[in-house]
Protein backbone atom coordinates (compact mmCIF):
# COMPACT_ATOMS: atom_id res chain seq x y z
CA UNK A 1 0.00 0.00 0.00
CA UNK A 2 1.36 3.50 -0.60
CA UNK A 3 1.89 5.89 1.92
CA UNK A 4 -1.71 7.64 2.63
CA UNK A 5 0.04 11.26 1.67
CA UNK A 6 -2.74 12.99 -1.05
CA UNK A 7 -2.92 16.34 -3.12
CA UNK A 8 -6.24 17.37 -3.93
CA UNK A 9 -7.39 19.75 -6.34
CA UNK A 10 -10.94 21.05 -6.38
CA UNK A 11 -11.84 21.99 -9.92
CA UNK A 12 -15.47 23.73 -8.16
CA UNK A 13 -13.14 26.44 -6.02
CA UNK A 14 -11.01 27.27 -9.05
CA UNK A 15 -13.90 28.36 -11.52
CA UNK A 16 -15.43 29.75 -8.41
CA UNK A 17 -12.11 31.66 -7.20
CA UNK A 18 -11.72 33.15 -10.58
CA UNK A 19 -15.67 34.17 -10.65
CA UNK A 20 -14.79 35.89 -7.39
CA UNK A 21 -11.83 38.27 -9.14
CA UNK A 22 -13.89 38.68 -12.43
CA UNK A 23 -16.21 40.12 -10.22
CA UNK A 24 -13.95 42.37 -8.58
CA UNK A 25 -13.09 43.64 -11.93
CA UNK A 26 -15.71 43.46 -13.91
CA UNK A 27 -14.86 45.10 -17.08
CA UNK A 28 -11.75 43.49 -17.22
CA UNK A 29 -10.55 40.29 -18.98
CA UNK A 30 -9.03 37.86 -17.22
CA UNK A 31 -5.15 36.00 -17.53
CA UNK A 32 -5.58 33.28 -14.95
CA UNK A 33 -1.65 33.42 -13.84
CA UNK A 34 -0.51 29.42 -14.28
CA UNK A 35 2.96 30.14 -14.38
CA UNK A 36 5.54 27.88 -11.53
CA UNK A 37 3.15 25.12 -13.08
CA UNK A 38 -0.12 26.61 -11.89
CA UNK A 39 1.23 26.87 -8.58
CA UNK A 40 2.16 23.65 -7.94
CA UNK A 41 -1.41 22.62 -8.83
CA UNK A 42 -0.17 20.70 -12.32
CA UNK A 43 -1.26 23.00 -15.25
CA UNK A 44 -3.27 19.56 -16.77
CA UNK A 45 -5.15 19.71 -13.47
CA UNK A 46 -5.96 23.26 -12.72
CA UNK A 47 -7.25 23.75 -16.63
CA UNK A 48 -10.64 22.25 -16.71
CA UNK A 49 -11.35 24.56 -13.39
CA UNK A 50 -9.83 27.87 -15.24
CA UNK A 51 -11.03 27.42 -18.54
CA UNK A 52 -13.24 29.96 -18.62
CA UNK A 53 -10.00 32.07 -18.15
CA UNK A 54 -9.87 34.65 -21.43
CA UNK A 55 -6.08 33.89 -21.50
CA UNK A 56 -2.98 32.27 -19.17
CA UNK A 57 -0.25 33.77 -18.21
CA UNK A 58 2.91 32.26 -17.07
CA UNK A 59 7.07 32.12 -17.77
CA UNK A 60 7.93 28.78 -19.42
CA UNK A 61 7.50 27.89 -23.23
CA UNK A 62 6.87 23.99 -21.92
CA UNK A 63 4.11 25.34 -19.64
CA UNK A 64 2.89 27.06 -22.93
CA UNK A 65 3.42 24.08 -24.79
CA UNK A 66 1.18 22.13 -22.77
CA UNK A 67 -1.68 24.50 -22.86
CA UNK A 68 -1.78 23.93 -26.56
CA UNK A 69 -1.38 20.82 -25.89
CA UNK A 70 -4.75 21.01 -24.34
CA UNK A 71 -6.38 22.57 -27.09
CA UNK A 72 -6.18 25.87 -25.49
CA UNK A 73 -6.23 28.29 -28.64
CA UNK A 74 -6.81 31.53 -26.71
CA UNK A 75 -3.81 33.75 -25.67
CA UNK A 76 -0.84 32.72 -23.71
CA UNK A 77 1.05 35.71 -22.25
CA UNK A 78 5.34 34.91 -21.44
CA UNK A 79 5.28 37.35 -18.32
CA UNK A 80 9.09 37.61 -18.60
CA UNK A 81 8.96 37.19 -23.02
CA UNK A 82 11.88 35.73 -24.33
CA UNK A 83 15.27 34.41 -22.88
CA UNK A 84 16.94 33.83 -25.72
CA UNK A 85 15.91 34.59 -29.89
CA UNK A 86 15.13 31.12 -30.77
CA UNK A 87 12.44 31.35 -28.46
CA UNK A 88 10.30 34.11 -30.68
CA UNK A 89 10.53 31.02 -33.39
CA UNK A 90 8.23 29.23 -30.71
CA UNK A 91 6.34 32.34 -29.60
CA UNK A 92 5.55 32.72 -33.99
CA UNK A 93 4.56 28.80 -33.33
CA UNK A 94 2.42 28.92 -31.07
CA UNK A 95 0.87 32.38 -31.43
CA UNK A 96 2.80 33.60 -28.28
CA UNK A 97 1.92 36.90 -26.75
CA UNK A 98 5.62 38.41 -24.74
CA UNK A 99 6.52 40.40 -22.23
CA UNK A 100 8.96 42.97 -23.44
CA UNK A 101 10.87 44.16 -20.38
CA UNK A 102 14.85 44.98 -21.42
CA UNK A 103 16.24 46.72 -25.11
CA UNK A 104 17.43 43.10 -26.04
CA UNK A 105 14.64 41.66 -26.11
CA UNK A 106 13.81 44.42 -28.68
CA UNK A 107 17.28 43.74 -30.34
CA UNK A 108 16.15 39.97 -30.57
CA UNK A 109 13.03 40.85 -32.20
CA UNK A 110 14.48 43.32 -34.59
CA UNK A 111 16.32 40.44 -35.85
CA UNK A 112 13.74 37.88 -35.40
CA UNK A 113 12.45 37.05 -39.31
CA UNK A 114 8.99 36.13 -39.33
CA UNK A 115 5.57 36.30 -41.64
CA UNK A 116 3.50 36.80 -38.80
CA UNK A 117 3.65 40.36 -36.04
CA UNK A 118 3.89 39.50 -32.32
CA UNK A 119 1.83 41.24 -30.12
CA UNK A 120 4.00 42.29 -27.26
CA UNK A 121 3.66 43.71 -23.61
CA UNK A 122 5.68 46.81 -22.50
CA UNK A 123 6.67 46.62 -19.11
CA UNK A 124 7.61 49.83 -16.76
CA UNK A 125 9.87 49.46 -13.86
CA UNK A 126 7.29 51.77 -11.92
CA UNK A 127 9.43 51.30 -8.71
CA UNK A 128 9.55 47.48 -8.10
CA UNK A 129 12.62 47.80 -9.57
CA UNK A 130 12.95 44.19 -10.77
CA UNK A 131 11.79 44.04 -14.60
CA UNK A 132 11.14 46.44 -16.52
CA UNK A 133 11.89 50.22 -18.31
CA UNK A 134 12.50 52.87 -16.02
CA UNK A 135 9.91 55.07 -16.57
CA UNK A 136 12.11 57.77 -18.31
CA UNK A 137 13.43 54.85 -20.89
CA UNK A 138 9.63 53.53 -21.45
CA UNK A 139 8.43 56.08 -24.28
CA UNK A 140 11.62 55.04 -26.03
CA UNK A 141 11.36 51.42 -25.50
CA UNK A 142 7.41 51.97 -27.01
CA UNK A 143 9.23 54.05 -30.54
CA UNK A 144 11.35 51.55 -31.09
CA UNK A 145 8.91 48.65 -31.08
CA UNK A 146 6.24 50.56 -32.88
CA UNK A 147 8.45 50.74 -35.53
CA UNK A 148 9.29 47.24 -36.11
CA UNK A 149 7.69 45.31 -38.77
CA UNK A 150 7.48 42.22 -36.20
CA UNK A 151 5.30 43.83 -33.65
CA UNK A 152 1.43 43.50 -34.44
CA UNK A 153 0.60 45.57 -31.20
CA UNK A 154 1.87 47.18 -28.18
CA UNK A 155 -0.07 46.58 -24.65
CA UNK A 156 1.43 48.40 -21.30
CA UNK A 157 2.36 46.67 -18.39
CA UNK A 158 3.23 46.90 -14.82
CA UNK A 159 3.84 45.44 -11.71
CA UNK A 160 2.85 46.72 -7.76
CA UNK A 161 5.64 46.08 -5.44
CA UNK A 162 3.22 46.81 -2.44
CA UNK A 163 -0.29 46.15 -3.44
CA UNK A 164 -1.08 44.35 -0.90
CA UNK A 165 0.30 46.51 2.13
CA UNK A 166 -0.31 49.54 3.68
CA UNK A 167 2.15 51.50 0.85
CA UNK A 168 -0.37 50.30 -2.45
CA UNK A 169 -0.11 51.24 -5.29
CA UNK A 170 -0.56 54.81 -5.72
CA UNK A 171 2.96 55.90 -6.35
CA UNK A 172 3.70 53.64 -9.41
CA UNK A 173 0.16 54.15 -10.44
CA UNK A 174 1.51 57.73 -11.53
CA UNK A 175 4.48 57.16 -12.31
CA UNK A 176 2.74 54.70 -14.87
CA UNK A 177 -0.34 57.22 -15.71
CA UNK A 178 2.68 60.23 -16.07
CA UNK A 179 4.09 58.29 -19.38
CA UNK A 180 1.62 56.20 -20.44
CA UNK A 181 -1.59 58.67 -20.31
CA UNK A 182 -1.65 59.31 -24.13
CA UNK A 183 -0.03 56.09 -25.72
CA UNK A 184 -2.48 53.59 -27.51
CA UNK A 185 -2.59 50.44 -26.43
CA UNK A 186 -4.15 48.14 -23.72
CA UNK A 187 -3.24 48.37 -20.01
CA UNK A 188 -2.47 45.54 -17.29
CA UNK A 189 -1.31 46.60 -13.90
CA UNK A 190 -3.13 44.17 -11.12
CA UNK A 191 -2.20 40.96 -9.72
CA UNK A 192 -4.34 39.35 -7.00
CA UNK A 193 -4.09 41.81 -4.27
CA UNK A 194 -4.39 45.34 -6.71
CA UNK A 195 -7.71 43.59 -8.26
CA UNK A 196 -9.20 42.60 -4.46
CA UNK A 197 -7.71 45.88 -3.27
CA UNK A 198 -7.50 48.52 -5.37
CA UNK A 199 -10.08 47.65 -8.07
CA UNK A 200 -12.02 50.63 -8.26
CA UNK A 201 -8.57 52.90 -8.41
CA UNK A 202 -7.47 50.43 -11.46
CA UNK A 203 -10.76 50.29 -13.24
CA UNK A 204 -9.75 52.70 -16.08
CA UNK A 205 -6.17 50.73 -16.89
CA UNK A 206 -7.64 47.23 -16.10
CA UNK A 207 -7.91 45.60 -19.81
CA UNK A 208 -6.64 42.66 -18.67
CA UNK A 209 -5.91 42.09 -15.13
CA UNK A 210 -3.28 38.73 -13.81
CA UNK A 211 -4.47 37.21 -10.18
CA UNK A 212 -2.84 34.31 -9.27
CA UNK A 213 -2.71 33.83 -5.51
CA UNK A 214 -6.69 34.25 -5.40
CA UNK A 215 -7.57 31.87 -7.92
CA UNK A 216 -5.75 28.96 -5.78
CA UNK A 217 -7.32 30.28 -2.86
CA UNK A 218 -5.08 31.90 -1.21
CA UNK A 219 -5.72 35.29 0.24
CA UNK A 220 -2.71 37.97 -1.19
CA UNK A 221 -3.32 39.91 1.84
CA UNK A 222 -3.25 37.73 4.74
CA UNK A 223 -3.41 38.19 7.84
CA UNK A 224 -4.70 41.57 6.80
CA UNK A 225 -7.84 39.36 5.17
CA UNK A 226 -8.11 35.66 5.44
CA UNK A 227 -9.18 33.80 1.98
CA UNK A 228 -12.85 33.54 3.75
CA UNK A 229 -13.14 37.51 3.64
CA UNK A 230 -12.66 37.65 0.13
CA UNK A 231 -14.69 35.29 -1.00
CA UNK A 232 -12.02 32.34 -1.98
CA UNK A 233 -12.36 28.50 -1.32
CA UNK A 234 -9.05 26.24 -1.15
CA UNK A 235 -8.27 24.64 -4.37
CA UNK A 236 -5.50 22.50 -2.95
CA UNK A 237 -6.19 20.21 -0.05
CA UNK A 238 -2.76 17.99 1.59
CA UNK A 239 -4.49 15.13 3.61
CA UNK A 240 -2.34 12.46 5.28
CA UNK A 241 -3.25 9.91 7.89
CA UNK A 242 -2.41 9.03 11.44
CA UNK A 243 0.14 5.88 10.91
CA UNK A 244 1.54 5.65 14.94
CA UNK A 245 -0.19 6.94 18.72
CA UNK A 246 2.30 7.14 21.21
CA UNK A 247 1.38 7.75 24.91
CA UNK A 248 3.78 10.17 26.65
CA UNK A 249 4.15 11.10 30.35
CA UNK A 250 5.44 14.33 32.04
CA UNK A 251 8.97 14.93 30.73
CA UNK A 252 8.58 12.89 27.72
CA UNK A 253 9.79 14.58 24.25
CA UNK A 254 9.02 14.01 21.00
CA UNK A 255 11.16 13.64 17.86
CA UNK A 256 14.46 15.38 16.72
CA UNK A 257 15.87 17.30 19.09
CA UNK A 258 13.87 16.82 21.47
CA UNK A 259 12.09 20.27 21.31
CA UNK A 260 8.89 19.11 22.34
CA UNK A 261 8.34 18.12 26.35
CA UNK A 262 5.13 16.68 27.08
CA UNK A 263 3.79 18.77 30.42
CA UNK A 264 1.19 15.57 31.51
CA UNK A 265 -0.12 12.65 29.84
CA UNK A 266 -0.33 12.90 26.37
CA UNK A 267 -1.48 11.21 22.92
CA UNK A 268 0.54 11.46 20.35
CA UNK A 269 0.03 10.56 16.59
CA UNK A 270 2.02 10.59 14.03
CA UNK A 271 1.48 11.35 10.78
CA UNK A 272 2.37 10.57 7.15
CA UNK A 273 3.66 13.76 6.08
CA UNK A 274 6.95 15.55 6.42
CA UNK A 275 9.47 18.08 4.99
CA UNK A 276 10.17 15.64 1.83
CA UNK A 277 6.73 16.20 1.23
CA UNK A 278 6.97 20.04 0.91
CA UNK A 279 5.59 20.70 4.52
CA UNK A 280 7.92 23.56 5.62
CA UNK A 281 10.12 22.63 8.22
CA UNK A 282 9.74 25.85 9.93
CA UNK A 283 6.51 24.96 11.40
CA UNK A 284 7.16 24.40 14.86
CA UNK A 285 4.84 23.20 17.96
CA UNK A 286 1.72 24.86 17.58
CA UNK A 287 1.21 25.10 13.58
CA UNK A 288 -2.30 24.06 13.59
CA UNK A 289 -3.74 20.95 11.26
CA UNK A 290 -6.92 18.88 11.51
CA UNK A 291 -7.41 15.21 12.37
CA UNK A 292 -10.86 13.85 11.79
CA UNK A 293 -11.99 17.21 10.78
CA UNK A 294 -11.06 18.74 14.59
CA UNK A 295 -8.24 21.54 14.59
CA UNK A 296 -5.65 20.24 16.70
CA UNK A 297 -1.52 21.16 16.72
CA UNK A 298 1.75 20.02 15.56
CA UNK A 299 4.59 19.28 18.04
CA UNK A 300 7.60 19.27 18.00
CA UNK A 301 9.97 19.03 14.96
CA UNK A 302 8.63 18.51 11.21
CA UNK A 303 11.22 15.43 10.31
CA UNK A 304 11.95 14.19 6.51
CA UNK A 305 8.62 11.89 6.17
CA UNK A 306 6.61 12.29 9.69
CA UNK A 307 4.85 15.04 11.63
CA UNK A 308 3.90 14.43 15.08
CA UNK A 309 0.20 15.86 16.12
CA UNK A 310 -1.07 16.04 19.48
CA UNK A 311 -4.48 13.61 19.90
CA UNK A 312 -4.63 14.30 23.73
CA UNK A 313 -8.07 16.15 23.23
CA UNK A 314 -9.14 13.61 20.42
CA UNK A 315 -9.54 10.71 22.49
CA UNK A 316 -11.22 8.61 18.92
CA UNK A 317 -8.23 9.62 16.23
CA UNK A 318 -6.26 6.33 16.29
CA UNK A 319 -4.13 4.93 13.47
CA UNK A 320 -5.59 5.47 10.12
CA UNK A 321 -7.27 8.55 11.47
CA UNK A 322 -7.96 11.25 8.54
CA UNK A 323 -5.33 14.61 8.80
CA UNK A 324 -5.48 17.42 6.95
CA UNK A 325 -2.58 19.17 6.79
CA UNK A 326 -4.10 22.18 4.84
CA UNK A 327 -7.66 22.81 2.97
CA UNK A 328 -10.74 20.67 3.38
CA UNK A 329 -11.17 17.99 5.20
CA UNK A 330 -13.61 14.60 4.33
CA UNK A 331 -16.06 16.47 6.54
CA UNK A 332 -16.23 19.96 5.28
CA UNK A 333 -14.24 21.57 7.83
CA UNK A 334 -11.65 24.28 6.38
CA UNK A 335 -7.52 24.59 7.32
CA UNK A 336 -6.60 27.73 5.25
CA UNK A 337 -3.10 27.27 3.51
CA UNK A 338 -2.50 31.03 4.87
CA UNK A 339 -2.16 29.87 8.62
CA UNK A 340 -0.09 26.71 8.08
CA UNK A 341 2.51 28.87 6.03
CA UNK A 342 2.16 31.82 8.73
CA UNK A 343 3.28 28.84 11.33
CA UNK A 344 6.21 28.27 9.09
CA UNK A 345 7.18 32.05 8.57
CA UNK A 346 6.16 32.17 4.95
CA UNK A 347 3.20 32.36 2.32
CA UNK A 348 0.77 30.07 1.41
CA UNK A 349 2.51 30.70 -2.57
CA UNK A 350 5.41 28.53 -1.63
CA UNK A 351 3.53 25.68 -0.11
CA UNK A 352 1.66 25.41 -2.97
CA UNK A 353 4.60 25.90 -5.08
CA UNK A 354 6.30 22.98 -2.82
CA UNK A 355 4.35 20.02 -2.55
CA UNK A 356 7.08 17.70 -3.59
CA UNK A 357 7.22 15.44 -6.22
CA UNK A 358 6.30 11.90 -4.48
CA UNK A 359 2.92 13.01 -3.14
CA UNK A 360 0.24 11.75 -5.51
CA UNK A 361 -2.41 14.18 -7.01
CA UNK A 362 -6.17 13.41 -7.39
CA UNK A 363 -8.90 16.25 -9.03
CA UNK A 364 -11.94 16.37 -7.90
C1 LIG B 1 4.10 39.87 -13.54
C2 LIG B 1 3.16 39.13 -12.63
N1 LIG B 1 1.85 39.31 -12.77
C3 LIG B 1 0.96 38.67 -11.96
C4 LIG B 1 1.39 37.83 -10.96
C5 LIG B 1 0.37 37.16 -10.07
O1 LIG B 1 0.53 37.59 -8.75
P1 LIG B 1 -0.41 37.05 -7.58
O2 LIG B 1 -0.19 35.59 -7.49
O3 LIG B 1 0.09 37.77 -6.37
O4 LIG B 1 -1.80 37.41 -7.96
C6 LIG B 1 2.75 37.63 -10.78
C7 LIG B 1 3.23 36.77 -9.70
O5 LIG B 1 4.21 36.92 -9.07
C8 LIG B 1 3.66 38.30 -11.63
O6 LIG B 1 5.00 38.13 -11.50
Amino acid sequence: MPRPILATIHTAALSHNLARVRAAAPDARVWAVVKANAYGHGIERVFEGLRSADGFALLDLDEAQRLRALDWRGPILLLEGCFEARDLELCSRLGLWHVIHCNEQIDMLAAHKTERPQRVFLKMNSGMNRLGFAPERYRAAWTRLNALPQVQEISLMTHFSDADGPKGVTAQLQRFDAVTHDLPGERTLSNSAATLRHGAALAARSDWIRPGIAVYGSAPDFPAHSAADWGLQPTMTLASRIIGVQQLVAGDTVGYGSSFSADGPMRIGVVACGYADGYPRHCSTGTPVLVGGVRTRMVGRVSMDMITVDLTALPDAAMGAAVTLWGQSPDGALLPIDEVAQAGDTVGYELMCAVAQRVPFAVV
